[in-house]
């Protein structure tokens, strides 16, 4: 799996930013350095006021000298504040900015995959996750920002001025770097390794959690009894999980504590290091107190960019490589927009493997679908027909071979230049939660209809609106969770069904779009459908051998290869697969 460097998520979150918010992202910048050089300007300021106040009291200095350094450092301090606040409030206005930005980006490249990454179980977890990265891509950038428009110029400036003051006291800032810088490494070691044992744990509650309060399993667990068992596998991983989490907490705070020791000893040191120079009139005693009162602001803009930044950091770095990744994710190619005119569909040795399968599904297949044709596709489950289907259709492009609607290669096609004439039931349709009137007409949203049309489609799909479950007619909405009425899953298939014809086509594809409707019906159906599909080019792919006769010709799928092609009559002579399909359900046609 790739990872992302902190240097390219960070290009990436600089480049979307400024995108974004330019003359923001400017403003940001500057301010944040006056910001980081007005900590030190303070300092310096701080001793100026305490060598003028000790000078005038010795006589060698005026009160008014004394009165300006004083106004100086109340500037320098006002200055500081303002800064501080206005740095502060930056993110609240740019942030919301960048974050619809991001989104809308998102959105849009999700339009733009290639759809066979959505058959592969590891980019979609990658795609849900990238939601989250999303914001730690601007953490991590605004993080590195800071750091170098903030805290660089400040430890830079701090470091100057404490080298010429006396160059041993850089030890100062060395000291209070290495203990935090240290804690922070052990941390995050021992936090991401508790978080790499702890993440296949994760999947398994999480997936105990969706057995146990899920709808989907809901009937199956209470009725089966698994309820009690998944409840038990949960707790179980539950109890394994809070372990891990504990151990790795225990060894964080450990180190942590011993190295504030570290840090106390060091402390100590700096002050002895101070206290001696002074005596030896090394520095004055306004160098001296500015110092002494710098070192714990020191220590606490240390800590917080170490701890919560960097460490805010390395805690995201995770989510934001799902982020870069879902980013980077292939894209659909093809950019004809010119639909080619309605023809031949040709598949020439085409073969075609899942993202991460080793196998391929479907196997140097070679046919020709004719203009208006009607083509069954059979087969044992698993065999390749979905598969087929979706190649041909060019939802998926072939890894290898060509698929060409009329001579033009669908991967040169634009999305909607290619779809534009053709309508699919796909064995896996979905069930929208809108009315039934819109789940038809969802095909083709940009159609004109009316009761009238929506009652031709509904009754070639066999679809009876008249029955009491449609109480509000076309307008019944068809979700319980929405005050509507639940289907069957006959009645689903009939919607489904109906949605496909209703869509304006050239092409259409039925995946077993029939498998929870008798067969009575089914033949009904696709008699109908027959006499509509009369002129238009048609795949039908299905189970029940007695449906394919009406079909010129049937196309038999084994283990991914295309093995026969023929009509009934030809194949039924020839001993092959497809007698033995025929043969082993004939009984059921008598
Ligand atoms: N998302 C996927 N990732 C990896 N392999 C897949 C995926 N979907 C299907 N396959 C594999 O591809 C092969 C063909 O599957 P396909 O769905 O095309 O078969 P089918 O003939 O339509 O089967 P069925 O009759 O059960 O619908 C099977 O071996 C299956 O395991
Ligand atoms: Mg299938």
């Amino acid at each position: 799996m790739k990872k992302y460097g902190l240097i390219a998520i960070c290009r990436h979150g600089f480049a979307e930013k400024f995108k974004a918010t330019p003359i923001l992202m400017v403003i940001d910048l500057i301010l944040g350095i006056l910001h980081g050089l007005s900590f030190g300007v303070e300092t310096m300021m701080q001793q100026r006021f305490f060598d003028k106040a000790t000078q005038m009291m010795s006589g060698s200095a005026t009160l008014g000298m004394a009165f300006g350094a004083l106004a100086m450092l109340g500037l320098a301090n006002v200055a500081c504040q303002i800064l501080n606040g206005v740095s502060n409030y930056m993110p609240n206005i740019t942030n919301g900015k960048i974050s619809g930005e991001l989104s809308r980006k998102m959105n849009e490249k999700i339009g733009r995959l290639a759809p066979e990454i959505f058959e592969n179980t590891q980019c979609l977890d990658d795609i849900n996750k990238a939601e989250k990265g999303k914001s730690s891509v601007m953490n991590v950038a605004d993080t590195m920002m800071s750091i170098m428009i903030f805290y660089v110029p400040y430890f830079g400036f701090m470091g100057w001025y404490l080298f010429t003051m006396k160059p041993i006291l850089i030890l100062a800032l060395v000291l209070i770097f290495i203990p935090k810088a240290l804690t922070q490494i052990l941390r995050t070691k021992v936090f991401t390794k508790a978080e790499d044992e702890s993440a296949p744990i994760r999947r398994e509650y999480e997936y105990y959690e969706n057995c146990i309060a899920d709808r989907e399993y809901f009937k199956e667990t209470r009725l089966l009894g698994g309820f009690m068992f998944f409840k038990k596998l949960y707790t179980q991983v539950l109890d394994a999980m809070q372990k891990l989490r504990y151990k790795a907490s225990v060894k964080a705070n450990m180190t942590e504590f011993l190295m504030s020791l570290l840090t106390v000893a060091g402390y100590v040191g700096i002050i002895w290091l101070l206290f001696d120079s002074l005596m030896k009139g090394d520095i004055s005693v306004g160098a001296f107190a500015a110092v002494f009162n710098s070192l714990g602001l020191m220590y606490n803009i240390m800590d917080e960019v170490i701890c919560r930044h960097i460490g805010g950091v390395a805690e995201t770095i995770g989510a934001t490589q799902n982020y870069m990744r879902f980013m980077d994710m292939p894209e659909r190619t093809g950019s004809a927009s010119q639909t080619p005119e309605w023809g031949d569909i040709e598949l020439s040795h085409v073969s075609f493997a899942y993202p991460g399968a080793s196998e391929c599904a479907v196997k140097d297949v070679s046919f020709t679908l004719k203009k208006g044709e009607t083509l069954a596709v059979v087969g044992e489950n698993g065999s390749g027909k979905s598969t087929l289907i979706r190649l041909l259709s060019g939802l998926y492009a072939p890894t290898a071979g060509q698929v060409l609607h009329n001579g033009v290669e669908t991967t040169k096609l634009s999305a909607s230049a290619l779809f534009a004439g053709t309508s699919a039931v796909f064995q896996k349709y979905q069930r929208y939660q809108m009315s039934l009137a819109e789940n038809i007409s969802i095909s083709r949203t940009e159609k004109k209809w009316d009761e009238a049309v929506l009652g031709d489609v509904s009754q070639m799909a066999g679809l009876d609106v008249e029955v009491r479950t449609f109480t509000n007619g076309y307008d019944t909405m068809l979700s319980r969770e929405f005050d509507g009425v639940d289907l069957s899953g006959g009645q689903w298939q009939r919607v489904a069904i109906a949605r496909g014809f209703f869509r304006d086509h050239n092409l259409i594809i039925l995946d077993e779009p029939t498998a929870a409707i008798d067969p009575y019906e089914e033949t009904r159906i696709y008699n109908r459908f027959a006499q509509m599909a009369k002129d238009k080019s048609a795949l039908i792919v299905t189970h029940r051998l007695g449906s394919v006769k009406l079909a010129d010709r049937i196309l038999v799928m084994k283990d991914g290869q295309a093995v026969q092609l023929g009509t009934h009559e030809e194949l039924i002579a020839e001993d092959g697969e497809y007698r033995r399909l025929y043969e082993a359900q004939e009984q059921w046609y008598e």
